[in-house]
């Protein structure tokens, strides 16, 4: 938890744990995308939104006519104070983004990629892990960390298909 917020990671991985290739995701799996935008959009309080915090290059990634993602408040993480991200709030730390979940904020998804989900898989604040283990291998650049123990054995919450490609929706709840 941060500040009574809950914090989650959210993430699609091939079976080797790879995330990306060359800035993009080597896939297009249309009903993972739905997924997505189903888990890190709904919010129990109708009065809040939900924050989606993200590196400077998934924001990049993502195509303009998309972002910011609608109806979340977009945080982009990068060193650059003078980076402008349309419709985004940028912060140039991990503590200056998690003070801007406010009392209008309800949980926190880090939407990715590497370098942040690295960063954020080992805090002590990371109450949970949803990742949508896709059973397919891709030739990827950019792998998702190690789940520490302290997760133990992730909840199957059901799965989908899209053109041939299988997935499963798991979510790593931390233990104790
Ligand atoms: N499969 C999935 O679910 C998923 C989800 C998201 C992304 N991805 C993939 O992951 C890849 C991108 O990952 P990546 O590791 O290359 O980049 P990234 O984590 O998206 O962004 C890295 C950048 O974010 C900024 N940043 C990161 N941590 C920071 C910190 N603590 N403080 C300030 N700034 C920080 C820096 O920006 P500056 O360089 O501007 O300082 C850094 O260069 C792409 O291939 C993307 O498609 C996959």
């Amino acid at each position: 938890m941060i500040n009574n917020h809950n914090l989650y990671i959210i993430v699609a991985a091939d079976q080797e744990f790879g995330i990306g290739r060359d800035g993009k995701m080597p896939w297009n799996l249309k009903n993972e995308l739905k997924h997505f935008q189903e888990v890190t959009t709904k919010t129990e309080d109708p009065d809040k939104q939900n924050m989606v915090l993200m590196g400077r290059t998934t924001w990049d990634s993502i195509p303009e006519n998309h972002r910011p993602l609608k109806n979340r408040k977009n945080v982009v993480l990068t060193r650059n104070s003078d980076f402008v991200a349309d419709g985004a709030v940028v912060a140039t730390s991990l503590e200056e983004a998690f003070l801007l979940a406010d009392d209008k904020t309800e949980d926190i998804y880090v939407i990715g990629g590497g370098r942040v989900y690295s960063d954020v898989t080992s805090m002590p604040q990371l109450d949970g892990i949803y990742l949508t283990q896709i059973h397919d291998i891709f030739e990827c650049d950019t792998h998702f960390p190690v789940i520490p123990e302290s997760f133990g054995e992730p909840v199957n919450m059901g799965g989908s298909e899209d053109d041939d490609i299988s997935y499963n929706y798991l979510f790593y709840k931390r233990q104790g």
